[in-house]
């Protein structure tokens, strides 16, 4: 299977090329045809000279192996990509989602990584794949460090495009430049090139991930848990400390996928529709089709309580998460703390998380747990879709032993007067109060639309008021504005970008209409906000409730309703607002907030950095 695998996605010229030297089936009339000749002459030799120095490295790449060909539109083709042996995707071992909680006894001190970012083939349901992976894995390495620690990230980029990695939910108090946000804070990683991310745990406190912010790149992999200790977290005590994360799963190429969003036709005939998952993973392991019988699994002890954190890693749909025979204890969203909450099971919207507490109180045995698809969000029937991921917990039998699989789609129903599902608004954090009054304030709409016109290239986009972001090239919006000052301090960027400047420290307030009929799962970076008032339709002036408001990083804004965020603006940089579903975010659904620029024009921001967007 891995041989047959080398080269991989062809398209383009080099495909074309490759095709001459190894017949496979029917590749169909080539899209370039008016191409002049001599270019593709220079390419025959380069691909050869990679043909001969595949051959001299023993990778095995041969002339008659099998192309996979997509017979979607023209995503990014680099020639250097298609000759190269792509090797497998490993999954971690069950063991790795184990935490070491007791690390919080440590003194401060600096954590290094090496993340290399490179092409393979992986399976994570059974179904080959092409995928975009850290360190050779999927999910990639799992950060764990206490607040207050330094981390030092070398990222290598060995894929055909600018990549860059993202911290999501850390504050980055005076290094925004290292938030990883592509064309935002920094310029992507141009291709064989490195980046280190050098910065200190400044206040998150939880669980939380890392993943690629340069367009739909981590929807083919590029994630990994991030979870930070501190010993006055206001959780309850617990035994054993876990993390899953929890995605949906493609089995097509982000890039393809997104390219059909975004065209007139739509996906299945109607623009808008988003890709519809073809299943699912926990910590990378999924199941398509009733043949596979790979589960992530874990064995516990017996009377012990374990915290569960549940990451959500996916790039659309909410996961629906929990386990058979047993309640769950919500005891943390987002990095925020919250009054233990009993639940039957909840759901996990795309970049949340949540830790719950699991206590392995029942009959000793194994169990099925589950992380469900929200088939609400699914736009068009795609047959043999895997809607429902499944692990397996046990304690008190022997490893490997399997739970009886005929409840695995007829699950055991909880007792009488079991919790139910989780309202997000039943949240109350545990040293939360009153937010500060609001000095500022910002209106964003939401909507979408298939925008025809030259203007919109013909594309279904998003909208935040009027504006559709697409990413700068060769600068971001920070390097930008340091050059380019305007008499206020803010910056003057392309249409593209709807930015708005807080010149001094103020409570800010968003309010924001979601005019659509989806739901959005939104996330700002830097900083988590209080959810000061919810409802439907739009905002009409309603009072908020001040009492104890939620404060988390992201939060769901359904379909026509709207929300109040507040949030201390008190953090120089900009900072991203955007939704993220990865198709809405690559449709434009994204809005900028340019904070204390007087203070982020001080910023020693590394020269490399800047001088990596000329080869971004
Ligand atoms: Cu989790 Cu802008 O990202």
């Amino acid at each position: 299977m891995a041989g047959s695998s080398a080269t991989h996605e062809s398209k383009g010229d080099a495909h074309d090329l490759a095709h001459d030297h190894a017949p496979t089936t029917a590749n169909g009339t080539k899209s370039a045809s008016g191409r002049p000749r001599k270019p593709l002459i220079i390419l025959a030799v380069i691909v050869a000279a990679f043909v001969v120095l595949g051959l001299a490295l023993g990778l095995g790449l041969g002339l008659g192996l099998k192309h996979k060909h997509s017979s979607e539109g023209a995503a990014s083709a680099n020639p250097t990509a298609n000759t190269t042996n792509l090797q497998n995707v490993a999954t971690p071992k069950s063991a790795d989602a184990f935490l070491s909680p007791e690390i919080v006894d440590e003194p401060p001190t600096t954590r290094t990584y090496n993340f290399t970012v490179e092409e393979r083939t992986g399976s994570p349901d059974g179904v080959q794949k092409r995928m975009l992976v850290v360190n050779g894995q999927y999910p990639g390495p799992t950060i764990e460090a206490n607040v207050g620690d330094r981390i030092v990230v070398n990222v290598t980029n060995k894929v055909s495009n600018s990549t860059s990695i993202h911290w999501h939910g850390l504050y980055q108090r005076g290094t925004n430049f290292y938030d990883g946000s592509m064309a935002i804070t920094q310029c992507g990683i141009p291709t064989g090139e490195s980046m280190v991310y050098n910065f200190t745990f400044d206040g998150f406190v939880g669980s939380t991930w890392w993943h690629a912010h340069a367009g739909t790149q981590y929807t083919d992999g590029i994630t990994g848990a991030l979870i930070i200790h501190a010993k006055n977290e206001s959780v309850p005590i617990y035994d054993g400390d876990i993390v899953l994360q929890l995605a949906d799963l493609y089995h097509g190429f982000s890039p393809d996928l997104l390219n059909l969003y975004h065209t007139p036709g739509g996906i299945d005939g109607t623009p808008g529709n988003e890709p519809v998952p073809d299943g699912g993973t926990i910590n990378g392991v999924g199941q398509y089709g009733s043949s596979n019988t790979s589960f992530f699994n874990v064995t516990l002890e017996s009377n012990k309580t374990y915290r569960l954190r549940l990451v959500n890693t996916g790039s659309f749909v909410a996961m629906e998460f929990s386990v058979d025979n047993h309640t769950l204890e919500v005891i943390e969203a987002d990095g925020t703390a919250v009054e233990p909450f009993a639940v039957s099971s909840l759901s996990i919207a795309v970049a949340q998380r949540y830790s719950v507490l699991l206590r392995t109180n029942q009959t000793a045995g194994a169990y099925w747990f589950r992380s469900g698809l929200d088939q609400d969000a699914f736009t068009y029937d795609n047959p043999g879709v895997q809607t429902e991921v499944r692990g397996i917990i046990r304690y008190g039998v022997d490893n490997g032993t399997i739970p009886d699989v005929a409840l695995l789609d007829s699950p055991p129903s909880l007792p009488d007067g079991a919790p139910g599902d989780l309202d997000t608004t039943d949240l109350v954090p545990v040293d939360g109060g009153p937010a500060p009054d609001s000095t500022f304030s910002v209106y964003l709409t939401i909507s979408m639309q298939y925008a025809s016109g030259p203007d919109y290239l013909s594309r279904f986009l998003s909208f935040i008021n009027s504006t559709s972001w697409e990413p700068l090239l060769k600068t971001s919006s920070l390097f930008a504005h340091l050059g380019n000052h305007t008499a206020d301090g803010s910056a003057t960027l392309a249409d593209s970008q709807l930015v708005t400047t807080v010149n001094e420290v103020h409570v800010v307030d968003m309010i924001i209409d979601n005019l659509d009929d989806g739901d959005h799962p939104f996330h700002l970076h830097g900083h988590k906000f209080w959810i000061m008032q919810s409802g439907v339709g739009r905002y009409q002036g309603e009072s908020v409730d001040n009492e104890h408001p939620m404060q988390r990083d992201t939060l769901v804004i359904p379909a026509y309703t709207h929300v109040l965020l507040r949030f201390v603006g008190d953090n120089p940089g900009f900072w991203a607002f955007h939704c993220h579903i990865q198709w809405h975010m690559a449709a434009g659904l994204l809005f900028q907030l340019n904070m204390l620029p007087s203070e982020s024009s001080k910023f020693n921001i590394p020269q490399y950095m800047v001088d990596q967007c000329q080869r971004a």
